[in-house]
């Protein structure tokens, strides 16, 4: 029991890595945002948010990524070794979104994606863990429906505007995971102040907080700078410098997933009138199949 509570305080300790620099995230200068999310921000680093550690397995292999050419059978070897997490990774890598061929192995799932994608991958199965919410469950849920919908219809945008990385899926999934931190955080505060827990409070936390809190989150796994930059810029993809045209695909998948549509005809006739997708190079057709990939993830 000893041991075992041990092990976790460990872990815990590693799930997040946040340096003090962190403080200075570009929030914007309303109050509110500066101190709440500096708050969660500090409390993250300090390791006092109710998280679930990320699995040992996960940890292991963003280890191995950071090596200069990571071996990818020592990476298979570290993910078999968590045979639950292994068999997630591979059924995402065989998902329709990730690969037109589905791999037979996570050997064969490795070689075509490669170390660093397949560190990004198992971070984002093990990612829906981490965060619990108690009292906000209704709210959780619906992010990870979001999330897998904006993940499928962002690879669908990413193929349409040849953008050549793979990660278009990963990228969409992770986009919003500063709003699972944020109600981890809440969910926690809101025990000794119900204020935070107030629907109008959480909108707003929500709407000014989520891309920074999912920036720091991805920077302190050491995710990819693709997966970072759609999570803090999907918003203002303008700002994102050289990965803007990724901000931009997230940012219409978004948009694409958030229409309230009759259906599948009815979305890619409202996407079709949204001039960030003419922004992005991308036309009236273009629309109709990001309008299937989102309906179909929906189905799901
Ligand atoms: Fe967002
Ligand atoms: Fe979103």
């Amino acid at each position: 029991m000893e041991a075992a509570k041990r092990r976790y305080k460990d872990l815990e300790v590693k799930t997040f890595v946040i340096e003090e620099d962190d403080n200075t995230a570009p929030w914007s200068p309303e109050q509110f945002k500066q101190e709440l999310g500096i708050r969660i921000l500090r409390d993250l680093r300090q390791g006092s948010l109710e998280l679930r550690p990320l699995p040992d397995a996960a940890l292991r292999l963003a280890d191995l990524a950071r090596d200069p050419d990571p071996s990818i059978e020592d990476a298979v070897a570290v993910l078999e070794r968590d045979p639950a997490l292994a068999s997630r990774v591979l059924k995402l890598a065989a998902s329709p979104a990730m690969s037109r061929r589905p791999p037979a192995d996570l050997s064969q799932a490795a070689l075509t994606v490669g170390v660093h994608q397949l560190r990004d991958m198992a971070f984002a199965v093990a990612s829906g863990r981490v965060f619990r919410a108690p009292g906000l469950d209704d709210e959780v849920q619906q992010e990870h429906r979001h999330s897998f919908q904006v993940g499928v219809a962002t690879a669908e945008v990413f193929k349409r505007m040849g953008i050549g990385s793979k990660q278009g899926f990963l990228v969409g999934m992770l986009h919003d995971i500063g709003a699972l931190l944020l109600y981890s955080a809440l969910s926690q505060y809101g025990r000794e102040t119900p204020e935070f827990l107030e629907p109008a409070f959480i909108n707003r936390a929500r709407q000014t907080l989520h891309a920074a809190l999912g920036e720091a989150v991805i920077r302190s796994w050491g995710l990819s700078e693709t997966v970072r930059a759609g999570a803090r810029y999907h918003h203002h993809p303008t700002d994102a410098g050289a990965l803007s045209q990724v901000a931009l695909a997230v940012s219409v998948a978004d948009y694409a997933a958030k229409l309230e549509a009759t259906g599948e005809d009815d979305r890619a006739a409202q996407l079709g009138q949204h001039a960030p997708l003419y922004a992005a190079g991308l036309n009236a057709s273009d629309a109709a199949a990001i309008a299937r990939a989102v309906d179909s993830a929906s189905e799901g």
